[in-house]
C-alpha cells in the first residue's frame, strides 16, 4: 500500500526513481511524485493518477541530480489529488518526505504544528512529518553523526502508527534518511550508489545485495555507504544479504499482462514446490515422511487444533487448507479473517498451531493478528498457566525476506517467484501446495492416512504440472469463446462444494477484482437458501463439478439452477455424459482425485476472469481501488 523509493549515487536520480516506482505501482496508483535536490534547491514534482502522468511532466526536464526520493500512492487520508500526492514538504520547502503507512496521531501533531506557525498544504497524515523534522532541525544543536538524521530520529519518536519514510533536504544534499515502523522498507547496496524501496523489485535491476530494515530502525544513506541506527540513536551493525533474483523475473516476457504471465507460470510453480518439499526417493515402505518442510518438531507435538489467519485470496487458500488438515490429518482447523480475529479472537485452546498465510508477508492485519496471538499466549503462560498454551506460529509466504519472515522462525516458502499482477494467481496455487505438503506431513506423522492413499496422492501431485499445462493449452478454445458472450454480463454465480467451495469463492473474487463484474461464490448446496432468487437467463452460473464425494450433489444443484433458466457453465471433466447433458458449456479439466482438483479447477476461473477483463479493455494488472500489498489496517 503506497510504494516509496530513494536513490543516492553516481547516476541521474530521476530515471532510477521512475523505474523503481514502475515496479512498485502494484502498491497503489492514485498519484505519484518525486523530489530531488539540485544546486541547493529542492525540486518536487507530483502528478495525479498513474505514473505515466508524472513521467509526462518530467519529460521536458533535464535534472542531473544524483539524490532523490519517490512515491506511488494508494490514498488513505485525503483524495487522490495532486495536492495530496507525495513527496510532502515543510513550510520553507527545504525538505521532502515520502511515506507508506498511516500516522495515527497526525491530528494532534498537526494542530500543535499549526499553532506554532507551520503552513499545511494537504489533507494527508504524512504532511506532519516534514514539519516535525523541520522543527527539530531548527532547534537541534546536534552535529553528530548528522543533524538531519537526529531531527528525523526525534520526529519518528513522536509518530504513532505504521510507517516507512524516506527524507531528503536541500540543506543536507549528500544524504537521505529512511525509517521503518511496521511498514516494509529495504535498502539496496550498489557500487557507490544506494537505494531504498518498499519492495525488492524496485532494487533488483540495480543490485542483489539488500538489507530489509526492521521495526524501530532507521538508516542514513550517503554515496559512501549506509549507517543503520535504532530509534534511540544507537548505531547497529548490519550486513546486506544476497537475493537470489534476476531482473527478468520482473518483466512481462512477451505476455500482454503480468497476470497472464503469472497464470502461465503455474506448472513451474507447482514443480518448484514439489522439488523443494517432496522427498524424491520416498516409497510407501520408507520409514520417513514423504514431505520435508524443515519445520521444528515443536510445532507438531501433541497438536490438537490449528487456526489459520489470512486476508483475501490467502484466506481462500486457508479454507482449502482447513479441508486438507481436517480430512487428511484429522486436526480441527479454524480459518479466520485476520481483520476480524484481531478484535474478536477465539478463546485460547491448548496445543494450537497458528498459521498466518500471506503471499506478501506484509499484510498489516495478518501480521497484527499473529503478533496478538503470540503475545496473548505468552502472557497467559507467564501467569502460571499450562505451557501447552505457548504460542506456536507458522507462516506460509512467498516472501521469506518479508516482515512475516522476520517475525516467525517457522516459514513455508511457497517458491512462486515475484508476483506483480495485483490479482493473486500463481501465489494462490503455491499456497495450496504448501497446505498439501503440511497436511500430508501431519497425516503421515499422526498415521491418519493409509499408505496406499498417501502414495496415490503423492503420485497425483507429481502429475499436476503436466495437467495444468493441458488446461493452459486448451484455454483459448473454451474460455475465449465464452468471453465474447459473457463480457457484458452484470452478475455471476460460482458454485462449488467440499474442497472446491473455496475455489468458487476465489473464482468470484478474481472476476470482481479485475473485471468489476458482480460475482458471488456459494457452496452449491446453499444456493437454494437464498441466491437462487437471483437466477434468470441473464445470470451465468459457473459450477465446479469434479468426480468424487459431492459430484452428484453438485450436478443436481446445477440442475436446480438450470430449471431457473440460468446459463450453466461447468468446470468439469469431459468424459461424463450426465455432466455433458447438464451444462450449456463446459471448460474441461483433467479428471483427477477430487482432493487434488482445486489446483486444476482454479486455472480456468483465473483465465475466465482475465479474458473477460482484457476483453473489456480494463487494466488487468492494476485494477481500480486495489493494491497488492495492504500494509494499513
Ligand atoms: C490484497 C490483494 C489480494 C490479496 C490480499 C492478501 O487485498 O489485492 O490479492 O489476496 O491483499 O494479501 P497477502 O499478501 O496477505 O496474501
Amino acid at each position: 500500500m503506497c510504494g516509496i523509493v530513494g536513490y543516492i549515487g553516481t547516476q541521474a536520480a530521476t530515471d532510477i526513481l521512475l523505474s523503481g516506482l514502475e515496479k512498485l505501482e502494484y502498491r497503489g496508483y492514485d498519484s505519484a511524485g518525486i523530489a530531488t535536490v539540485l544546486e541547493g534547491q529542492l525540486d518536487c514534482i507530483r502528478a495525479k493518477g498513474k505514473l505515466c502522468n508524472l513521467r509526462e511532466k518530467l519529460e521536458s526536464q533535464v535534472n542531473p541530480s544524483r539524490i532523490g526520493i519517490g512515491h506511488t500512492r494508494w490514498a488513505t487520508h485525503g483524495k487522490p489529488e495532486e495536492y495530496n500526492a507525495h513527496p510532502h514538504t515543510d513550510t520553507a520547502r527545504r525538505l521532502a518526505v515520502v511515506q507508506n503507512g498511516i500516522i495515527e496521531n497526525y491530528r494532534e501533531l498537526r494542530e500543535g504544528l499549526k499553532e506554532r506557525g507551520h503552513e499545511f498544504r494537504s489533507d494527508t497524515d504524512t504532511e506532519v512529518i516534514p514539519h516535525l523534522i523541520a522543527e527539530f532541525l531548527s532547534s537541534s544543536s546536534s552535529i553528530s553523526p548528522s543533524p538531519l538524521l537526529e531531527a528525523v530520529r526525534q520526529a519518528v519518536n513522536k509518530l504513532e502508527g505504521a510507517f516507512a519514510i524516506a527524507v531528503i533536504s536541500a540543506d543536507y544534499p549528500d544524504e537521505f534518511i529512511v525509517a521503518r515502523q511496521q511498514a516494509p522498507l529495504v535498502i539496496g547496496f550498489g557500487k557507490g550508489e544506494f537505494f531504498c524501496a518498499s519492495d525488492t523489485p524496485a532494487i533488483v535491476p540495480h543490485t542483489n545485495a539488500v538489507l530489509p530494515l526492521e521495526n524501530g530502525e532507521m538508516a542514513r544513506l550517503t554515496s559512501l555507504g549506509v549507517e543503520v541506527y535504532n530509534f534511540a540513536g544507537d548505531r547497529l551493525k548490519k550486513s546486506p544479504r544476497t537475493l537470489n533474483w534476476n531482473p527478468v523475473m520482473v518483466e512481462k516476457q512477451g505476455f500482454k499482462h503480468f497476470m497472464l504471465k503469472e497464470i502461465y507460470e503455474q506448472p513451474g510453480v507447482v514443480r518448484a514446490c514439489l522439488e523443494s518439499y517432496l522427498n524424491d526417493d520416498w516409497q510407501p515402505e520408507s520409514k520417513n515422511s514423504p514431505i520435508n518442510l524443515g519445520l521444528s518438531d515443536e510445532l507438531y507435538r501433541d497438536l490438537e487444533q490449528i487456526q489459520i489467519v489470512a486476508c483475501g485470496t490467502s484466506w481462500h487458500a486457508g479454507l482449502v487448507g482447513k479441508y486438507l488438515l481436517e480430512q487428511l490429518a484429522g486436526i480441527p482447523t479454524m480459518v479466520q479473517y485476520a481483520s476480524e480475529f484481531r478484535y474478536a479472537p477465539s478463546p485460547l485452546t491448548p496445543n494450537t498451531l497458528s498459521i498466518g498465510v500471506t503471499q506478501s508477508g506484509e499484510t498489516a492485519d495478518t501480521l497484527a493478528a499473529l503478533a496478538m496471538e503470540k503475545e496473548r499466549r505468552a502472557a497467559y503462560c507467564q501467569n502460571g498457566n499450562r505451557p501447552s498454551f505457548q504460542p506456536r506460529l507458522l507462516g506460509i509466504t512467498n516472501r521469506p525476506e518479508s516482515t512475516l519472515g522476520q517475525m516467525i522462525p517457522n516459514i513455508i516458502n511457497t517458491h512462486a517467484g515475484i508476483e506483480i499482477g495485483v490479482a493473486a494467481t500463481k501465489t494462490f496455487v503455491a499456497q495450496l501446495m504448501a497446505f498439501y505438503c503440511l497436511a500430508l506431513d501431519l497425516a503421515y506423522r499422526r498415521q491418519t492416512i493409509a499408505p496406499t492413499k498417501l502414495e496415490q496422492i503423492i503420485s497425483g501431485l507429481r502429475q499436476l504440472p503436466a495437467e495444468i499445462e493441458v488446461i493452459l493449452e486448451s484455454q483459448e478454445r473454451y474460455v475465449e469463446n465464452l468471453v465474447h458472450e459473457l463480457a457484458e454480463t452484470q452478475d455471476f454465480i460460482f458454485l462449488g462444494r467440499g474442497i472446491n467451495f473455496p475455489i468458487a469463492l476465489e473464482g468470484a473474487l478474481k472476476l470482481k477484482e479485475i473485471s468489476y463484474i458482480h460475482a458471488e461464490g456459494y457452496p452449491a448446496g446453499e444456493m437454494k437458501h437464498g441466491p437462487i432468487a437471483l437466477l434468470d437467463a441473464k445470470v451465468p452460473v459457473v459450477a465446479i463439478a469434479m468426480p468424487g464425494n459431492v459430484y452428484d450433489k453438485v450436478l443436481s444443484n446445477a440442475q436446480e439452477a438450470k430449471a431457473r433458466d440460468a446459463r450453466l457453465i461447468g468446470v468439469t471433466p469431459t468424459n461424463d455424459s450426465e455432466a455433458a447433458d447438464t451444462f450449456d458449456d463446459t471448460i474441461p479439466v483433467p479428471a483427477v482425485d477430487e482432493l487434488l482438483s482445486p489446483i486444476l479447477t482454479v486455472i480456468p476461473l483465473q483465465l475466465l476472469a482475465y479474458q473477460i477483463a482484457a476483453h473489456r479493455g480494463l487494466d488487468v494488472d492494476q485494477p481500480r481501488n486495489l493494491a497488492k500489498s495492504v500494509t494499513v489496517e
